[in-house]
């Protein structure tokens, strides 16, 4: 011990010059010559995220990611998912390791807390020494973990190591959701799309923090869900397509993994069967559904309004006790949705009649009925929702048949056609996409406010908001995200954001930063001239 006295004093230098060296050597691995200006550029703001938080505050100094950072969760299994999902995302692109561990402080940290959070909300806390997502739920860090991943530079989505920085500013977002129900729909049956192309689908919505995925599993075109009792549904009314295509349908084992998935994305999938008009496939499926008893033929194109189920038939009721039976023992969800949507091939009594009837079917098998806003021009049971798909130009005695079943009890999700629904053309020019609502360029689809668009109905009646996507020209996930992207951001933003964060000129800055966010995805977005994007 003694002799090494008199050398400490001269170490002490050595140690602290080797280890500033170090730190020197680290900062110019991190900093190729063209990163080197990313180093000095301040870190991405807390509140350029979509969808807008709640409250941000910003302050103090960022957190940085290191090789040396750990993912710390001291919550339950489900949370210690959470965690593994988003150090899977960034040790892809920071090519570190991050270790998943337990207790501690410093690092990454996610917890759970009793805290007044909400079901979905969080807390995002960062600063100098890390930075630390608390909620009440599993689903309040996941959402967390969506914002922390906007917060950090694009190149976090890349697959490869990527270059840092990886800084987080410094300050607190306070998040929670203006609206439980947050949904996307994808038409299933005008064209099939696979349980991978789903899956992708979902992951894409996850980024902003939508909860629901509603599947629209049949239709004139196509049955796309196997019911074990009527087996024909999905193995001859499910082989076809609009255009003629092969068709498809997801056997139960099929449509249990995209539950499963969805639901490790904090998403619940809201099947719909429509009824009693769109039932082509069902019809052609089973003569003995037909009044007159003659199976039509299967049905490729796109005209709307001209198949009923038989509303005087027994059969009818034994036809769709058995699908919902079925369908409900699938869904661990709440919901249940039947459609309801252009029955202009069932009388106005046989539309009262068949709604009186099937709605108790969905609460035996214990589940709430959603309906396309024509429910409420029936006898919407007692905590139904009705889905509104009018548009600006919708009669006023529509509306207020909506309005006036709002004021009655009857739940709302709103999508109206003209500025939510994902499959209206953006431009004349745009490549795919309907046009009967209008053409809806991305201003037009996120400059409205959900809470004051319906006159007449308390705020307390607005459950969400849903975008729809209907895929008569969608074939594929390149075309799905063409009208998705950027659309999808801003019904998510309309979901969740509080009505005062809302506005064009903020939300379309916040819009460009997404573009390279997607480009690093693999997401094909249109590049709409209404939004500054960045150059490529
Ligand atoms: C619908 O667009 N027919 C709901």
């Amino acid at each position: 011990m003694r002799p090494n006295h008199g050398t400490t004093p001269r170490i002490l230098p050595h140690l602290l010059a080797t280890l500033l060296l170090a730190a020197v050597g680290v900062v110019a691995l991190d900093a190729a010559p063209e990163a080197r200006a990313a180093t000095q550029a301040p870190p991405i703001p807390l509140d350029r995220v979509i969808p807008a938080p709640a409250s941000v505050t910003p302050g103090g100094t960022p957190y940085r990611i290191t090789r040396a950072t750990r993912v710390r969760v001291d919550g339950s299994a489900e949370a210690r998912r959470v965690g593994a999902y988003l150090a899977g995302i960034l040790r892809r692109s920071t090519g570190y390791p991050l270790p998943l561990t337990g207790h501690g402080k410093g690092g990454i940290r996610l917890r759970l807390d009793k805290g007044d959070f909400g079901a979905e909300g969080y807390r995002l806390d960062s600063g100098a020494g890390g930075v630390t997502l608390t909620a009440r739920t599993p689903a309040g860090l996941f959402h967390g973990v969506q914002t922390l991943r906007q917060l950090l530079p694009p190149a976090v989505e890349k697959k490869t190591a990527q270059r840092g920085p990886w800084r987080i500013a410094g300050g607190t977002v306070q998040d929670r959701p203006r609206y439980a129900y947050r949904g996307a729909m994808l038409d299933v049956s005008r064209h099939f799309f696979t349980v991978a192309q789903v899956k992708r689908y979902i992951d894409q919505l996850a980024l902003y923090k939508v909860n629901a995925l509603h599947l629209h599993l049949s239709d004139d075109q196509g049955w796309r869900i196997a019911v074990d009792s009527w087996p024909r549904l999905a193995t001859y009314g499910g082989a076809n397509e609009v255009g003629g295509g092969r068709g498809g349908h997801y056997t139960k084992a099929d449509y249990r993994r995209i539950v499963r998935y969805a639901a490790s994305r904090y998403l619940e999938v809201v099947p719909e069967i429509d009824m009693p008009g769109h039932t082509n496939a069902a019809l052609s499926s089973y003569a003995e559904l037909n009044c007159d008893g003659v199976a039509p033929p299967p049905y490729t194109g796109t005209k709307v309004g001209f198949s009923s189920l038989c509303v005087p038939k027994k059969i009818t009721y034994d036809f769709v006790d058995d699908v919902i039976r079925e369908l409900a023992a699938l869904t661990p969800g709440r919901y249940l949705h039947i459609g309801g949507d252009e029955a202009h091939s069932t009388s106005h009594p046989d539309y009262v009649t068949f709604m009186d009837r099937v709605q108790p079917v969905v609460a035996r098998y214990g589940k709430t009925v959603i309906g396309w806003h024509q429910l409420t021009g029936a006898r919407p049971a007692q905590g139904a929702l009705a889905q509104y798909w009018g548009r600006d130009r919708t009669g006023a005695a529509e509306k207020e048949q909506v309005a006036k079943a709002a004021r009655n009890g009857t739940g709302l999700i709103l999508s109206p056609a003209d500025h939510i629904y994902l499959d209206m053309k953006y431009t004349n020019d745009s490549r795919i996409g309907l046009t009967w609502a209008g053409l809806v360029e991305v201003r037009r689809s996120y400059d409205w406010n959900p809470g004051a668009y319906l006159a007449g109905v308390p705020d307390s009646a607005v459950r969400g908001v849903e975008a729809p996507l209907w895929t008569e020209t969608v074939r594929d996930s390149a075309d799905i995200e063409y009208l998705a992207f950027p659309r999808l951001a801003g019904a998510a933003e309309l979901g969740w954001s509080p009505a005062e964060r809302l506005g064009w000129d903020g939300y379309r800055a916040r819009l460009a930063a997404q573009g390279p966010r997607w480009d690093n995805l693999g997401i094909r977005y249109y590049r709409s001239p209404q939004v500054p994007w960045p150059a490529r």
